[in-house]
């Protein structure tokens, strides 16, 4: 490694495996100018990203995200792409405020707690699919791909057997498969045309007074928040966000809570003695290993951040990951700590008005995955070299992750 890193390399493969020492490299320049690089939702090989700003540490991060007035969420070159635009994620005040009240209901937490028992059911089938013991299984191509897909496809009534297609349209859509533009279209076309049919099959039913599958899409159907409800296209636009938005993310995150005890067996260990440690595995996981390292805003107005003079229009990449790893905010962060009195302040699910609405499901799914390891294997180890993915800077997270399940005696 060179201390001539800049921005502009931020995107080269070996910074997307482990891109925490080159952000090291460029704190001192944060923010700076000249990063290129494509939001979820664009063409890689059609859409041309605009320059950026990188902003690195931890309390920029935390202005950006927190000043939703003079940094935008909506993003034009996402709103210009053929991809569709997603709900809340790419919406300003005043929209943002009128659907995160009507999705924060249907998101509480009294709701997701209630879909627990599911949730451990589709757990438990997926590591009877997946999982064998005492020979090595790569998490990654099995288990962490489809967990979070089933679930998607559960809550939205789908048919079981279309985890598969969750599956596709999600990493299409996040950039996470290294396809060609036309499979990503036809990807997202498929997606927003199979919701299309599917919700309005389901509405129809609803409207008839019959019982539907899916809590999730029932929810997003039925939920009035003082006396307004979501529209047709908004209720299908909420499915392909929740469907890019949870499957995705919840993929890498859980390849990453399976790595961190396959890798250090001292918190694994920790954790079958008292199982109530998970809540500080599960923060400093997604701290040490969160799956988000950047989003964008483009600035509404001219705005300064620390000697960076930002125009009005300028994209400003949001880089979370690089927050994490802080030592101002996080002491000595390249070591995994249960013990840090900020472990909550990760920037995993972001910041501000767009903290992720999904979070208390995608813990319910890493609960789940943890207690079930517990309960079935004496230990989980590496069995092979853990490969991160070098596709997109856009999420951290593995894409070979062999460990070995060792049966309890
Ligand atoms: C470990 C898993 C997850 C991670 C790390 C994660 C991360 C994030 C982050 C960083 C944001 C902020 C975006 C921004 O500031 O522009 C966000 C927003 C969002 N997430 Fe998640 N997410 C996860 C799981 C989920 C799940 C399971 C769902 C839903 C089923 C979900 C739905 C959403 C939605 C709808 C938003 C937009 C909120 C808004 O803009 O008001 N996420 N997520």
């Amino acid at each position: 490694m060179t201390t001539a890193f800049s921005v502009d390399q931020l995107s080269r493969p070996e910074v997307i495996r482990n891109p925490y020492p080159y952000y090291d490299l460029l704190r001192d320049q944060s923010p700076a100018f000249g990063y290129r690089d494509y939001p979820p939702g664009t063409m890689p090989g059609v859409d041309e990203p605009k320059p950026s700003w990188v902003v690195l540490n931890f309390d920029d991060v935390a202005a950006v995200a927190w000043d939703h007035d003079s940094f935008s969420s909506r993003d034009s070159l996402q709103e210009e792409s053929s991809a569709p635009s997603l709900m809340l994620v790419n919406h300003d005040r005043p929209e943002h405020t009128r659907l995160r009240k009507i999705a924060a209901k249907v998101f509480q937490p009294s709701s997701i707690k209630s879909l627990t028992p599911a949730v451990d059911a589709l757990v438990a089938a997926c590591m009877d699919d997946f999982f064998v013991t005492d020979r090595p299984v790569d998490v990654m191509a099995d288990y962490c791909a489809m967990l979070p897909s089933r679930v998607m496809a559960f809550l939205f009534g789908m048919p079981a057997e279309m985890d598969r297609d969750v599956r596709n349209w999600a990493t299409a859509f996040m950039l996470s498969a290294d396809i060609s533009p036309q499979e990503r279209q036809a990807y997202n076309a498929e997606a927003m045309a199979f919701f299309e049919r599917h919700v309005k099959e389901q509405m129809d039913r609803i409207a008839k007074g019959e019982d539907t599958p899916g809590p999730l899409l029932n929810a997003f159907i039925r939920t009035e928040v003082d006396g307004d409800s979501l529209c047709f296209e908004e209720i299908v636009r909420f499915c392909m966000t929740a469907t890019v938005a949870g499957a995705e993310t919840t993929s890498f995150y859980l390849g990453n809570l399976i790595a961190v005890f396959a890798d250090f067996d001292e918190i694994w260990q920790g954790f079958v003695d008292d199982p109530a440690q998970f809540d500080a595995i599960y923060k400093e996981t997604l701290r040490f290993h969160g799956p988000p390292q950047r989003l964008f805003r483009v600035a509404t107005r001219d705005i300064t951040i620390g000697s960076a003079e930002i125009r009005r229009g300028d994209w400003v990449a949001c880089f979370f990951g690089a927050a994490n790893y802080d030592p101002e905010a996080f002491p000595e962060p390249y070591e995994f700590r249960l013990n840090r009195k900020n472990a909550s302040r990760h920037m995993s699910f972001g910041y501000g008005i767009h903290r992720c609405l999904g979070a208390p499901l995608a813990q319910l799914e890493a609960e789940s995955t943890a207690r079930m390891l517990r309960e079935r294997y004496k230990q989980v180890e590496r069995a092979g070299e853990a490969v991160w993915q070098d596709i997109s800077l856009l999420n951290h997270g593995l894409q070979s992750n062999p460990v070995i399940f060792r049966a309890r005696d």
